[in-house]
């Protein structure tokens, strides 16, 4: 699903990512953890054509980034959904609109989109506020809002950046059990987190650790367990 070898990627003289080798297998379930500033946006933006790859090789859900045009970059987003960790919902826009809006991009009929829509919706127990503009939500509110539009288009594969960066415990937990749910279907998932108990929940998880733009197999030193 993911095949990076040696990459590396600088914003100006700020090196974000250091010589990173890494392999995923469809259907794994991988957290990226590491301290802030580490360099895990920067890799997840890589991973889903958002900056290129300057250094090194990296391969995603069958494409080559190395080579992909920008032509081509609406392809390797059918496959590979992402949360980002600032949402880019539309705020003036309802939830149902902004979790419908890449199933309308696709040309797929109404009444389908209205079927998988409100399924999404109902799992993330956001049922009641289909018809809300976004900019009246929660934070919390927002990310699940981002997380059912991800999950909508049902991709291979899922990347998540701190999805439950803005939300409490319980919802933390219940965010957690959908994309479970989702990697049962097959969905490969990486997410990017800070948060130890959802990661020791998800036993059959793999977990990478990024420090300092340099990543390792594991959890970083220090950690328990
Ligand atoms: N747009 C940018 N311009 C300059 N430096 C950036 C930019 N985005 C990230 N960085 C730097 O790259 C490093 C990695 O950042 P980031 O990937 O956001 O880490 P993380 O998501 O792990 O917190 C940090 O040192 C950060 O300051
Ligand atoms: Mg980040």
């Amino acid at each position: 699903m993911i095949t990076i070898s040696k990459l590396s990627y600088s914003f100006g003289r700020q090196l974000a990512l250091k010589d990173i080798s890494f392999s995923m297998k469809q259907g794994e379930f991988v957290f990226l953890c590491g301290p802030s500033g580490a360099g895990k946006t920067t890799l997840m933006r890589i991973l889903h054509g958002a900056l290129p790859v300057q250094r090194g090789k990296v391969d995603v859900a069958g494409y080559d980034l190395n080579t992909l045009t920008e032509s081509r970059k609406h392809l390797l987003r059918r496959d590979v959904s992402v949360v980002f960790q600032d949402f880019k919902i539309l705020p003036n826009q309802t939830v149902f609109a902004n979790v419908g809006l890449p199933l309308v991009v696709r040309g797929i009929a109404r009444h389908i989109i209205d079927k998988r829509v409100r399924a999404v919706l109902r799992s993330l127990h956001l049922d009641q506020k289909a018809g809300v503009p976004c900019e009246e939500l929660s934070g919390g509110e927002q990310q699940r809002v981002a997380v059912a539009r991800a999950v909508v288009v049902k991709p291979k594969l899922l990347l998540a950046d701190e999805p439950t960066g803005n939300l409490d415990r319980e919802l933390s937990l219940r965010m957690m059990d959908i994309f479970q749910q989702f990697h049962r279907f097959g969905t490969s998932i990486m997410i990017a987190t800070h948060n130890q108990e959802i990661m020791e929940r998800m036993a059959e998880a793999r977990i990478v650790t990024l420090e300092d733009g340099v990543m390792h197999e594991g959890k970083k030193n220090g950690d328990q367990q």
